[in-house]
């Protein structure tokens, strides 16, 4: 099939190299023709496991095209992808001005007969407003061009991005007419060889079913968190009930590590907007409040706790961090706690020297751009010299097993603040009596 996908970000580019890996011809398009320009040399703007050497095989072979052209892109194209950003908007609803300028500009373009697809995470709705701004400019043309709107939510994670396209547990398409789910399902067909996994529904179900998935994943997460705090106060091991209740299989074992709290482009925003569209419909969606709530305090517990044991001044103390990321995998750091955690640092006089093995050029160009007293280094082990403590904020693979014995050597005082509560046995509690007791 000849396919469009708008947006050449995380999703989109993923989405579009998965469906030209399918043997479908591709075009990616994308507004920012810096990024439209690297695309073409062949350097890929996000760190994504497997994409590179996807994306460079497909161009060699034919089936993958960027541009910022949607124009001449739309020319042959059956199905065109909406993938582009719905950021927080101020009132903490989905921002939806980068979407309703696509469908604009698709009806502004579109030449022959269309299948449009919103595969951003989009409000209840949505669909019916990217129809009607199609349809106006449609009317501007004088043009009785058909086309579809289908809602097509994508479950795709960071740092498996493209293992989750090419198997992917489900693909949820919304639509309201038999032709637009039968190329749908040829589309997606190819993806499952081993079992159908394609469920359609109606638009408005499709659009809530990506809403109700990350607020239930964020819930667990929150949820998780929570137990730990109690946990601490009443002398539990968090990782011991962790895997007490894992093993039974109506909880199961994702998304119940206790950590540093959720971050990412996803979960935070998508929390957010689903109380909104609860609340613009009246309904008060107290436990989903709730799951951001405990999630935006749990984001600073770790520098609580480096506050209690080094006080509130942290003038001339210094910190190590592992990790940067919102999670191992990517070099994303949207809504990643350790912004909060080091903005805070930072905010007491605490110096940073800070590793992570994808993430720092995005700490420095964007997130942690301009905030003095942070050094930036080259290895795990370069963090920790002359460092006060260590503080562990992304589980890196490479973070799971390091030597203790080292950690111990280079820091001033071995003691390891551990967000997410990867260093089972590694008790905070203990190595914080061993730190008073060497006398500081
Ligand atoms: N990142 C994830 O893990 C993930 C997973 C599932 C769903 N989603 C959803 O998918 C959507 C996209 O997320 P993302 O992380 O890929 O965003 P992103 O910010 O990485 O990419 C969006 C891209 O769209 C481009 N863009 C903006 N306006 C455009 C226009 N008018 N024409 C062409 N391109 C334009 C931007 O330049 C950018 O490259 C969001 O709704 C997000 O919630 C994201």
């Amino acid at each position: 099939m000849n396919i469009t996908v708008i947006g050449s970000g995380y999703v989109g580019l993923v989405s579009g190299t998965c469906f030209a890996e399918m043997g479908n011809r591709v075009n990616c398009v994308d507004i920012d023709p810096v990024k439209i320009e690297k695309l073409n040399q062949g350097i890929i703007p996000i760190f994504e496991p497997g994409l590179e050497a996807m994306v460079l095989k497909n161009v060699k072979n034919k089936n993958l095209f960027f541009t910022t052209q949607l124009d001449e892109a739309l020319q042959n194209s059956e199905i065109a992808f909406i993938a582009v950003g719905t950021p927080m908007g101020d009132d903490g609803s989905a921002d939806l001005q980068y979407v309703l300028a696509v469908a604009k500009s698709i009806g502004q373009s579109m030449q022959k007969r269309l299948i449009v697809v919103d595969k951003s995470t989009v409000p209840i709705g949505t669909a019916d407003k990217v129809k009607a701004t199609i349809q106006k400019e449609l009317d501007l043309r004088s043009s009785d061009l058909e086309f579809d709107v289908v809602s097509n939510p994508e479950f795709l994670k960071e740092g498996t991005a493209i293992d989750d396209f090419m198997k992917p547990d489900r693909v949820v398409v919304g639509a309201d007419s038999d032709f637009t789910i039968q190329k749908m399902k040829e589309l997606y067909n190819p993806f499952f060889r081993d079992q159908d996994r394609f469920m359609s529904m109606d638009i408005r179900s499709a659009e809530m079913t990506k809403y109700a998935a990350n607020a239930m994943l964020a819930t667990k997460i929150s949820f998780m968190n929570e137990i730990a705090n109690i946990c601490e106060r009443v002398g539990a091991d968090a990782n011991h009930v962790r895997m007490g209740i894992g093993s039974d299989q109506r909880i199961g074992y994702s998304f119940i590590y206790p950590g540093a709290g959720y971050g990412g482009s996803c979960f935070p925003k998508d929390v957010k907007a689903l109380t909104k569209i609860a609340a613009e419909n009246g309904y008060n969606a107290q436990l989903i409040t709730s799951v951001e709530k405990v999630n935006n305090a749990q984001k600073l517990v770790i520098a609580q706790k480096i506050v209690k044991l080094f006080g509130e001044d942290l003038t001339g103390f210094t910190f190590g961090i592992w990790g940067l990321s919102f999670k191992p995998g990517t070099d994303d750091m949207r809504e990643a706690p350790s912004i909060y955690v080091i903005k805070e640092l930072v905010s007491r006089g605490a110096l940073i020297k800070a590793y992570d093995p994808k993430a720092i050029d995005e700490a420095k160009e964007h997130y942690l751009k301009g905030i003095q007293n942070i050094t930036y280094v080259a290895s795990k082990y370069d963090a920790l010299k002359d460092a006060d403590a260590l503080v562990l904020l992304t589980e890196w693979k490479e973070f799971r097993s390091p030597d203790f014995d080292k950690i111990k050597s280079l820091l001033k005082f071995p003691i390891i603040f551990d967000g997410r509560n990867q260093y089972n046995g590694f008790n905070l509690k203990e190595i914080a009596i061993e730190y008073y007791q060497i006398g500081k």
